[in-house]
């Protein structure tokens, strides 16, 4: 059972072991019961006030102790980046022992993981739990269960996360990722600047993901003297080294650069109660700001079960193009733009400007629709809204869940029938 602290981006602090933060300082001469105090900055020293992300860990050993890293695995190989409308089929679990780590599949990619900047975005299956730790210097990793539980002991303390709840590990941030039975889903590395909760605007004090909801691990950590495996990710491969001992040895910490997890249904849906709806951005949880006022690096987007009201309206997603590039996922239920093909597990890609919307089937229901008030149930479709069209990767396009026959699902619209000319 594991203790969290609520809130976003909160100053948290908190101890595994009675008086082992120092009061008053952060890195007094003498540490308390003799820990190392350690900085892990998340942003830049001098960031504002307001983005500043570090904490201070207290831990048994210097995170320093370590011999050199040495390159393992092959780096994901990018394809072309096409405009043509992709979907896969859900991915099959792994037959062959598989951890977290091992289970990645790098799908779809923009940006330099080296300039901090892009994101790479991935689908994981695995079926036993790591017995090494890693950690990411390329991005914070926003992970999305689809199927099982997955339990990360972090250096920052444990997160319990379920399919309908996603977490987020820090740049840099130590973890192993346990099971007590398969595991798939979707994870977002981003590579820019940390996730943060969006702007509200008109909506005012409160809506959308509340800050209250969000929930951070109280300290934890493990004492163990044994050879432990460390692998991190950096230059967009991962490297190994090897410790005596276990990293996940942080006794107490405070700061703001720390794991969080979030409950996705206690998202507070906003949308119209008179005509048309508004811009999805309107069911963004969390977003990764570009250079660009109001122009994401990354948008975590998602579409919860909701109330439909609206009169006289099309009311499913409708048909459009978008300078932004658009990853999709789908945790549980149907999505209200496709009739069929879009299951649970599987993934869309629709890059920059590429038309898509409604399938006829949809399209055809929606504009033929008595509309009364109509709730939509048992759903969590979400997407990665991204500033940059994203690369496939040669693995997924060569993946035999890649639907071929996907451009399909928009044939077969008729034509308007204009005034027959006099
Ligand atoms: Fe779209």
């Amino acid at each position: 059972m594991t203790t969290y602290m609520t809130g976003f981006g909160n100053q948290f602090a908190t101890e595994a072991v009675q008086g082992a933060l120092p009061v008053g300082q952060n890195s007094p001469q003498q540490v308390p019961l003799g820990l190392y105090a350690e900085q892990l900055s998340g942003t830049a020293f001098t960031a504002p006030r307001h983005d500043n992300r570090r904490s201070w860990l207290y831990r048994l050993r210097p995170s320093a102790g370590h011999p050199p890293f040495t390159p393992i695995g092959t780096p994901p190989e990018w394809a072309e980046a096409t405009p043509n409308r992709l979907r896969w089929s859900p991915q099959t679990l792994p037959e062959d022992k598989k951890d977290f780590i091992d289970g990645l599949q790098p799908f779809a990619g923009n940006g330099d993981a080296l300039a901090q900047s892009g994101v790479t975005i991935y689908l994981y299956a695995a079926n036993r739990s790591m017995n090494r730790v890693a950690f990411d210097a390329d991005g914070e990793l926003l992970i999305v269960p689809q199927s099982g539980n997955i339990s990360i002991f972090t250096e920052m303390g444990r997160l319990d996360v379920a399919p309908l709840s996603i977490c987020v590990v820090p740049r840099g941030v130590r973890f192993r990722v346990e099971l007590d039975a398969p595991a798939s889903g979707y994870v977002l590395e981003n590579h820019g600047a940390p996730f943060r909760l969006p702007e509200l605007g008109p909506i005012g004090a409160n809506g959308l993901a509340n800050s209250r909801d969000f929930e951070t691990p109280v300290a934890a950590y493990e004492d163990r003297d044994e050879a432990t495996e460390l692998v991190q990710k950096f230059g967009g491969r991962w490297w190994t080294t090897m410790l005596d001992h276990s990293p996940l040895d942080v006794v107490a910490w405070h700061g703001n650069h720390a794991p969080y997890r979030y409950d996705l249904k206690r998202f507070n849906t906003i949308n119209t109660v008179s005509f048309d709806h508004p811009d999805p951005s309107i069911f963004t949880v969390l977003t990764s700001p570009s250079e660009t006022p109001g122009t994401a690096s990354c948008d975590f987007v998602i579409f919860p079960p909701r109330w439909m009201v609206a009169e006289h309206t099309f009311r499913p997603p409708w048909f459009h193009r978008n300078v932004m590039s658009e990853f999709m996922g789908l945790i549980t239920g149907a999505y209200d733009a496709k009739a069929g093909g879009f299951a649970p597990g599987g993934a869309s890609l629709h890059n920059c400007m590429n038309a898509h919307g409604p399938d006829v089937e949809s399209w055809q229901k929606a504009v033929t629709a008595d509309l009364k008030p109509h709730k939509i149930t048992d759903t969590m479709a979400f997407m990665f809204e991204t500033r940059l069209p994203l690369r496939p990767s040669t693995l997924a396009m060569a993946s035999p869940t890649l639907q071929t026959d996907y451009d399909a699902c928009w044939q077969g619209f008729p034509k308007a029938k204009l005034p027959t000319k006099i």
